[in-house]
């Protein structure tokens, strides 16, 4: 296969907002993409669901590949399945530009990091919100993101949990004290309200499905979660 060139930027001080297509209205795809593309965001969030890993099913490599024709937009691809290994290689040449597994799943989670970078894709990590942050110890040097879960993965729309912020901060100083340039992502229930917490607590790029294609002014709604101010 050709090198996937991955369009995912390098860490770069800024706070990102990544729109979660699962909230998006499906018959309306392209419609729902543009409007947010306009709107300023910064990447699009696609989450795949096995049925096994997760009590849900979503899209498959063919969604990924249609968006790739059709926004310019990195496209967040998480993944949210038993076995990662058996998906690398389709979601890779669908077009994604970073691609997240899970430490809970059940293939080997390096093995998995380094064939998503032998495609010339960029790595994530995603870690469900009972999972110990000591887990990334060991696989720091193989991602450029770490994705914590701020709700049970599975569905959209449910409430940021109270455990979040203190997963975030060790994450965070996980992350500094290595000393690497890696995104921390934060992933459920991220909204006006709750995306100054996530901030606070050391994100650096807010996943939001519910509160931007939920809201009858979307643009105004990805602003609202991008320029709010951790409070003093
Ligand atoms: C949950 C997904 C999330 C979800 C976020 O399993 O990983 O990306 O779509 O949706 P909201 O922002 O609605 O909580
Ligand atoms: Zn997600």
């Amino acid at each position: 296969m050709k090198k996937n060139t991955s369009k995912m930027p390098a860490v770069n001080g800024t706070i990102c907002v990544a729109p979660s297509i699962l909230s998006a209205d499906l018959c309306h795809l392209g419609e729902d993409v543009s409007r947010v593309a306009q709107a300023g965001a910064d990447w699009l969030h696609v989450d795949i669901m096995d049925g096994h890993f997760v009590p849900n099913l979503s899209f498959g490599p063919a969604v990924v590949r249609s968006l790739k024709g059709f926004t310019d937009l990195p496209l967040d691809v998480h993944l949210m399945v038993t076995n990662p290994l058996n998906f690398i290689l389709p979601f890779a040449k669908a077009g994604a530009d970073l691609l997240t597994v899970h430490v809970e799943s059940q293939d080997d989670t390096v093995q998995a990091l380094q064939a998503i970078r032998a495609l010339g894709v960029k790595t994530g990590v995603s870690l469900k919100p009972d999972t110990n942050p000591e887990m990334l110890k060991p696989l720091l040097e193989y991602i450029d993101l770490v994705l914590v879960m701020s709700v049970y993965p599975g569905f959209g729309g449910q409430e940021f949990l109270q455990s979040a912020p203190a997963q975030i901060q060790a994450v965070r100083q996980l992350i500094h004290a290595s000393g690497r340039k890696i995104w921390l992502e934060v992933d459920g229930g991220i909204n006006a309200q709750t995306s100054p917490v996530a901030i606070k607590a050391g994100a650096d790029a807010l996943v939001a499905g519910h509160a931007i294609f939920s809201s009858a002014d979307p643009a105004w709604a990805l602003k609202q979660i991008r320029q709010a101010a951790p409070e003093i």
